[in-house]
């Protein structure tokens, strides 16, 4: 197996960061194809705690290149801050960490957007604020700064311009904030360009070649399948391909099929932000899995909505992103509950539906659970309950895709691997 992609299979937040640092360790490349530092992927590893948001999750390996793809959207100072604490973790250099001279410039100005439309725009999406939509349109609409155009000041000055003056209208005018001059956003940019330069190359040539010389390479997703701008629940969406399509636009991938596409899944559903949550839990049960599964934003510290294992979504999404296998995380938050629920399907207006497909509205998905008998597994040994491979069948067998890891915490050791993977 030489290509493998880790996709969020539910609204984010699933533990994909885990699963990738896990596999990287036996992984040349791992490649970061879409969104920015709206992500939040969390690494245990003997107690200790990484959060990354844009450096791709096998960072903690030192044999392993990281890269930033093309499709990734990126803050430079921030993308500088987070390296400056990993240096102090691990060994990182321009050797191993890689920045495509193409992906798109998240600026002040998108920044400032992003914030201004959730706060006084007609429609709360209820974005992480980092000016991951506004960069995505301006790199649609052809205005977009490319990580090359940093380390030029003309070239800077030359493409900030293209969309300044509209943008410029827009903050005095409509929503009557001030904006820095473009001058001081070509300085400020230039220099970040100066600190990043030894990183950024033509990470689509490196990714052919790796290829070609039959190296493994791990793509990993941020965000997840139901936040993708065309499979998800528009528009409380984030502005990237985060399913596995998102792999060939946003990395480069020339020829080559996917071995193995990895759906991380949590045992139950979280969401942040705005928009459908069929099978939502307002009641005590949901504040015990919100608290117990500790379930904050990695990003943004905002409380994730909770609720029950949606299949309905889960099937889709494997539609989606031609999913094949799931790793199912989070089941030592699910033990030892007084209740334990799966959504099977929905009804809605009077019919039954077993697939999320986006024709269904979601607001009107009537959840239909399946009761299971808790279990109360402690994970100490490679032993499950009876209670708990119940549960697992019943998953496994809704799915029509196998469970390839098991997920009982957050340390990279707690996992068990069903099927050889690398
Ligand atoms: P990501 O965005 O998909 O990488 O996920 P996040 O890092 O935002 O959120 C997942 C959270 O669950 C992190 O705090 C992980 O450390 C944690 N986590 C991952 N897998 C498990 C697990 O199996 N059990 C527990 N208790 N925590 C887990
Ligand atoms: P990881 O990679 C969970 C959500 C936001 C909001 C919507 C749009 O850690 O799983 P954006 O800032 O992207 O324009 O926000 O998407 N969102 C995430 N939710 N995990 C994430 O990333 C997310 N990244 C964005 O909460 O609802
Ligand atoms: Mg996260």
């Amino acid at each position: 197996m030489k290509t493998m992609a880790i996709i969020g299979a539910q609204w984010g937040d699933e533990g994909k960061g885990k699963i990738t640092d896990l596999l990287a360790e036996k992984s040349d490349l791992v490649v970061r194809y879409q969104g920015g530092h709206n992500a939040g992927h969390t690494i245990w590893v003997n107690g200790k705690k990484t959060v990354l948001h844009v450096i791709p999750s096998g960072v903690l390996h030192s044999s392993c290149t990281s890269v930033i793809g093309h499709g990734v959207v990126l803050e430079p100072e921030n993308f500088l801050h987070e390296l400056n604490k990993i240096k102090h973790i691990t060994n990182i250099s321009p050797e191993n960490l890689k920045i495509s001279s193409t992906a798109t410039v998240i600026t002040q100005f998108h920044k400032l957007l992003d914030g201004v439309r959730e706060s006084q725009g007609p429609e709360k999406i209820g974005t992480t604020g980092k000016g991951i939509g506004p960069a995505y349109e301006d790199k649609i609409s052809r205005r977009g700064i490319k990580v090359k155009d940093l380390l030029d000041k003309d070239t800077l000055m030359r493409r900030l311009g293209v969309g300044y003056s509209e943008k410029a209208i827009l903050f005095k005018h409509l929503y009557h904030i001030d904006i820095p001059a473009i001058e001081d956003e070509v300085e400020r940019l230039y220099k970040l360009g100066q600190e990043m330069k030894d990183y950024i190359c033509d990470t689509f040539s490196l990714i052919d070649k790796s290829l070609s010389e039959g190296k493994k390479i791990l793509y990993e997703g941020a965000q997840g399948i139901l936040l993708d701008i065309d499979y998800g629940t528009y528009p409380y969406v984030t502005s990237s391909s985060t399913s596995s399509s998102g792999i060939y636009s946003g990395a480069g991938i020339p020829h080559h099929q996917l071995d193995e596409v990895i759906g991380v899944a949590k045992a139950y559903t979280t969401r942040v932000g705005e928009g459908p949550f069929p099978t939502e839990l307002f009641d005590e049960i949901g504040q015990t899995i919100q608290l117990k599964g500790n379930e904050v934003g990695a990003t943004t510290g905002r409380k994730r909505r909770c609720g029950w294992l949606d299949i309905p979504l889960l099937r889709y999404a494997i539609k989606c992103s031609q999913l094949s296998s799931i790793a199912l995380t989070k089941l030592d938050i699910l033990s030892n509950l007084s209740e334990l629920k799966v959504c099977y399907a929905y009804e809605v207006n009077g019919k039954r539906v077993d697939c999320a497909y986006p024709g269904i509205n979601l607001y009107q998905a009537k959840p239909l659970f399946k009761e299971f008998t808790p279990f109360k597994d402690d994970f100490s040994d490679s032993k499950t309950s009876k209670e708990l491979d119940q549960y697992l069948s019943f998953i496994q067998e809704s799915l029509g895709i196998p469970i390839s890891i098991y997920a009982y915490g957050p340390d990279r050791q707690q996992v068990i691997f069903k099927k050889k993977l690398f």
